[in-house]
């Protein structure tokens, strides 16, 4: 990876391939910007201005995922005051069902450094919510119509000692 300073925050093996998840650099935010238009509708993908106004936001974190020199995912967190937020998490359509997703969230996780985490996810995204339930993360309530008419939200909470009981 020539040119870039290389800040690792933990390796998975999947199916066979090492995937790297790194802390994203200046120069990921266009590819990351690509990859959310790949993973989601118009108007729920981050485009370039508003993941740079996070990558210099305090207490957000953009995480890529990379294998070999492909990006594969990304999540984006921040934390306030011990309260932790998966803000964005997506992962190639080539790359799903291989751990990605789920190695993204531990990661951001781990480098948020939080007592208790939130996410919102549509109700329809069933997938998602595998993984987030998976993870340790419990529904706590639904907001109506938070990404549109009758698209709603669930709104998840993970507490760390949460994954200890799951
Ligand atoms: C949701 C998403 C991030 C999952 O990434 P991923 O790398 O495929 O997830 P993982 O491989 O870690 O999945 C872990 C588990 O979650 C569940 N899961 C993930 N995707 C699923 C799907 N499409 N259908 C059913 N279960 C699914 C499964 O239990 C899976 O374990 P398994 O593969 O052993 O059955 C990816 O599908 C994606 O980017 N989707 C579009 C964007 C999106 O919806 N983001 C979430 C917004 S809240």
């Amino acid at each position: 990876m020539a040119g870039y300073t290389v800040r690792l925050i933990t390796t998975h093996d999947v199916a066979g391939h090492q995937v790297w998840i790194q802390r994203a650099t200046l120069r990921d935010l266009p590819p990351v910007a690509w990859l959310q238009r790949r993973c989601f509708p118009d108007g729920q993908a981050y485009g370039l201005v508003t993941l740079l106004v996070l990558y210099f936001w305090p207490g957000v974190e953009i995480l890529v995922a990379r294998v070999g020199e492909r990006l594969a995912g990304c999540v984006v967190g921040d934390v306030q005051r011990s309260q932790g937020r998966v803000l964005n998490l997506c992962v190639a359509p080539e790359f799903r069902r291989q751990g990605i997703g789920s190695a993204l969230l531990g990661a951001v996780e781990q480098v948020l450094a939080a007592e208790q985490y939130t996410l919102m996810v549509e109700d329809k995204n069933l997938g998602a919510q595998e993984l987030y339930r998976r993870s340790g993360y419990l529904p706590v309530s639904e907001l109506r119509h938070y990404y549109g008419r009758n698209r709603h939200g669930i709104l998840m909470q993970k507490r760390q000692n949460d994954r200890m009981s799951w």
